[in-house]
């Protein structure tokens, strides 16, 4: 486990593990500045995260009504942030809830807090809930008035970065399985997690770090804050349905391309995925994570594997790269 060090205003962080492409920059927060290590935006200000509350009577709390999806900024750069608007606004859409920002907005909302956090490192959440009333507890949707909160906080880690350099053990759910596209639009990120809490519980009580999920026909989907793919044969497969369509996932995908390795999105069942040679999580929250044992059998050499090491060491370069997928944020430290 990565050694966690607690360096001032809200912030932690995990020591920068040997050999590891995962290192966090060096500085230090302005004094006064009562943004310091977390921000939000709530109904229309910028409030220090310590203070951040929402209404009670919000749906998105009391009928998880709501979208949400989580940007990662690395080294004062945040990744794919247009990309995850769009994702969050299409889900929106899906759910039929209206922003009452535009996108231009909503992203430089996500980059003010972040700014005023001044964290190098962070995850950057945005959540659209149907809203609350006038009334306490009103039920009316046309009644509601949706709202828009923003936070930026210090990185969090699904898998911290020792876990992503050594590899992770993982169960496949026998209590639970992943709620279908038919009930939960798994394509609306969500936070209706009864079932991959459950799971992780499971992998909890029968001694692994975590757990994936299969749907209701016994295919592989995804797990507690994360998408699964595997390599076969040098090919790379990952669920097709009942799964997030994660921007690390498409991120790992678009790099295993560039190396030369193929590519599919089809169904896969626990069998196969326990004769893989490589098995590996993408998510956000801890890029791409090694998988190194299935319900107690080692995948191929039962280490890291080289195509799994070679994306995520390349996941972790692209944070620095200039490239369209990175913009830096405005710190404004002068200001
Ligand atoms: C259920 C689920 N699947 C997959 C992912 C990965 O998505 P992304 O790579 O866009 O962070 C997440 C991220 O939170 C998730 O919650």
């Amino acid at each position: 486990m990565g050694q966690v060090v607690e360096t001032g205003i809200g912030q932690a962080i995990m020591e920068t593990v040997e050999g590891s492409a995962i290192r966090y920059s060096d500085y230090v927060f302005s004094p006064g500045n009562p943004w310091a290590g977390g921000c939000a935006w709530i109904e229309g200000e910028y409030v220090p995260a310590a203070n951040a509350r929402i209404s009670i009577f919000d749906a998105g709390f009391g009928h998880s009504d709501v979208t949400y999806t989580v940007a990662s900024v690395w080294h004062g750069n945040i990744f794919r942030l247009e990309e995850h608007v769009d994702r969050f606004l299409a889900g929106a859409s899906r759910m039929r809830l209206e922003a009452p920002l535009s996108k231009h907005d909503i992203m430089a909302i996500m980059k003010e807090c972040v700014s005023r956090s001044e964290l190098r490192e962070a995850y950057v959440n945005v959540s659209l809930t149907r809203g609350f009333g006038s009334k306490p507890g009103e039920k009316n949707n046309q009644a509601l008035t949706s709202q828009l909160y923003a936070y930026s906080i210090p990185y969090l880690w699904v898998f911290n970065p020792a876990e992503q350099i050594h590899g992770v053990s993982a169960i496949i759910a026998r209590e639970v399985r992943r709620a279908g596209a038919n009930c939960i639009d798994p394509w609306i990120k969500n936070y209706q997690w009864g079932d991959l809490v459950r799971a992780g519980y499971e992998a909890q009580d029968r001694g692994a770090r975590t757990a994936f999920l299969l749907d209701a026909d016994g295919f592989v989907t995804e797990g507690p804050g994360f998408n699964i793919c595997m390599v076969q044969a040098g090919r790379l497969l990952t669920p097709q349905r009942n799964v997030l369509p994660g921007i690390t996932r498409k991120t790992a995908l678009e790099i295993a391309r560039s190396l030369g390795v193929e590519v599919e999105l089809c169904d896969i069942c626990a069998r196969q995925l326990l004769a893989a040679d490589e098995v590996f999580t993408t998510t956000t929250a801890g890029g791409v994570t090694p998988v190194v044992m299935v319900e107690g059998v080692p995948i191929g050499t039962g280490k890291v594997g080289p195509i799994t090491t070679a994306i995520r060491d390349r996941y972790w370069a692209l944070m620095d790269e200039p490239s369209d997928l990175i913009d830096s944020i405005d710190y404004r430290l002068d200001a």
